[in-house]
């Protein structure tokens, strides 16, 4: 069966949200990998509402930068000097065609808990009760700063009253009002023309609408959550990471149940848009965040972070960090490796311990194993990198490019001052600083040929123990007289 589509979702987000002790908005802040806002904003979208807008006023062109570039179809309401949720509502609708009909949801910009499917179950709930009002409610034990949910003797919803507003009695009741509701459209615009700021705080409540539909003869209905999260909103820093927490438990719980090995969920932050197939495992530290995707039967961790990284299937990556990078299946990244933007590694490639990438294509199998900066470079298939080598693609002004060929090989402690390109099948001998191109089969040695002096330790060294051990090495038999530097210059 379709689901019923609400015609709009009306997204509150113009709160000043002074608790947070922030130069940032409230709805601005992030868990999961965006903003209070962005969740708000992907439950409402899941309703496949015709319209969804969102309230501004506090930090609006802050606000209004976020939404524009999250999701450009936004309609931008503006909030004028009237407070109160109801007030906000009204202009939430102002923004929209006149004379919209059906069901409008409300939601709020700082409750990132709050799921898409449980505004279809509202919206579901909501047409097929006929109401004119369905309202989110919660039973908490600590109601306390909540509107509270007032019944009929009979238990329908009779109003919704303010904490500061409530007396006593009121006080006492449990059943809190979420601030999420589905209102049919005409009945919203009437009821919240009629709505006065006489109350403690002289807002514009937009929980008035409730008596007034119900004076008005028509149903209201409470639709109760159990899972409380859904309806708990980011007040201060505390709320913020108790509720980041609770994402990312949620998260891992999802990734788990599809087959995911996390070994500490504790120490494991996943971002909501993350992918991670299935047989691969998550060890203790890992941060995967962005649009990071994780292959089948990875091993991903422990201690790393990876942002927009995408991971091929059976690669491993231990205490690296990654961003905009790829990595080929089968390769292997780490200990201690660091991944800038434009890393591609190919398949079964290996970048090592203590190697520094960045927009560098790393051929299938190629190995840059130890102690390398590798910047602005092509490596080809098979090809190695010795130890300790660097790429010099920074000249002080410009940035250049050089290419290692396939199965070519870059001795240890090599200078590659690009750009430069070493063509397939080619060798570089270990410490050279390379200048020029090298031709197919041959080997660049560019450094000082060495040369041994004799006697040297003898007379410079004299009296040293250096000199005494030199002089018994000399004197003892089994030492053969010739000792040639080796050489790679034939
Ligand atoms: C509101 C409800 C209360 C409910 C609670 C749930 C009213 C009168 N009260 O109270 O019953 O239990 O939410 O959290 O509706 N906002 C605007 N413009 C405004 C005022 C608020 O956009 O002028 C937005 C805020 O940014 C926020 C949301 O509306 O996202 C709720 O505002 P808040 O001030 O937190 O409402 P409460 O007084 O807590
Ligand atoms: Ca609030």
């Amino acid at each position: 069966m379709n689901a019923p589509r609400p015609a709009a979702v009306i997204v509150l987000a113009a709160g000043e949200g002074t608790r947070m002790k922030s130069s940032t908005p409230k709805v601005l802040h992030r868990i999961g990998g965006t903003t209070l806002l962005g969740h708000a904003v992907r439950a409402a979208r899941a309703t496949q509402a015709e319209h969804v807008s969102v309230v501004v006023r506090h930090e609006r062109e802050r606000v209004v930068e976020f939404c524009t570039a999250f999701d450009p179809g936004l309609v931008i309401a503006d909030q004028d000097d009237v407070k109160g949720t109801g007030r906000a509502v009204e202009c939430g609708l102002d923004a929209l065609p006149p004379g919209l009909s059906g069901t409008v949801l409300v939601s709020y910009g700082d409750v990132p808990l709050l799921t898409g499917d449980t505004l279809v179950a509202l919206t579901e709930a909501h047409t097929a009760s006929g109401s004119a009002v369905s309202v989110i409610t919660a039973h908490l034990d600590d109601p306390t700063g909540y509107g509270r949910v007032v019944r009929d003797p009979d238990g329908h919803v009779a109003r919704i009253v303010e904490q500061k507003d409530a007396t006593d009695e009121e006080r006492a009741l449990t059943e809190i009002n979420s601030g999420i509701y589905a209102f049919d459209a005409d009945l919203l615009r009437e009821a919240l023309a009629r709505v006065g700021t006489d109350n403690a705080q002289g807002e514009k409540y937009l929980t008035d609408v409730v008596q007034i539909a119900r004076a008005a003869g028509r149903a209201v209905t409470a639709h109760v959550v159990e899972d409380r999260w859904q309806t708990e909103g980011v007040n201060d820093r505390v709320q913020l990471a108790t509720l980041g927490a609770e994402l990312n438990r949620r998260v891992c719980e999802r990734h788990m149940r599809a087959g995911v090995t996390i070994v500490d969920p504790a120490t494991t932050w996943i971002d909501v848009d993350v992918s991670i197939g299935r047989d691969a495992t998550v060890l203790p530290g890992t941060q995967l965040l962005g649009a990071t995707s994780i292959g089948d039967e990875a091993v991903i961790g422990p201690e790393v972070t990876l942002t927009d990284t995408e991971v091929g299937d059976r690669a491993e990556v231990q205490r690296a960090v990654a961003n905009l990078a790829v990595v080929g299946p089968g390769a292997t990244v780490g200990p201690y490796s660091y991944l800038r933007p434009g890393t591609r590694l190919g398949a079964s490639g290996k970048i090592g311990g203590f190697v520094e990438t960045k927009n560098a294509e790393i051929g299938d199998g190629a190995k840059v194993p130890h102690l390398t900066y590798a910047g602005d470079v092509t490596i080809g298939e098979g090809a190695n990198i010795g130890a300790g080598t660097i790429f010099a693609n920074y000249d002080g002004v410009a940035k250049h490019h050089s290419t290692i060929g396939a199965h070519s090989f870059v001795g240890s402690q090599s200078v590659v001052v690009s750009p430069v390109t070493v063509a397939d099948g080619a060798y570089v001998a270990a410490g050279s600083t390379l200048t020029q191109d090298v031709e197919p089969g041959q080997i660049a040695v560019a450094r000082g040929r060495q040369r041994n002096i004799d006697g040297w330790v003898a007379r410079a060294r004299a009296g040293t123990s250096t000199a005494e051990a030199a002089e018994r090495a000399a004197a003892a038999p089994t030492r053969s007289d010739e000792t040639p530097a080796k050489d790679t210059d034939r």
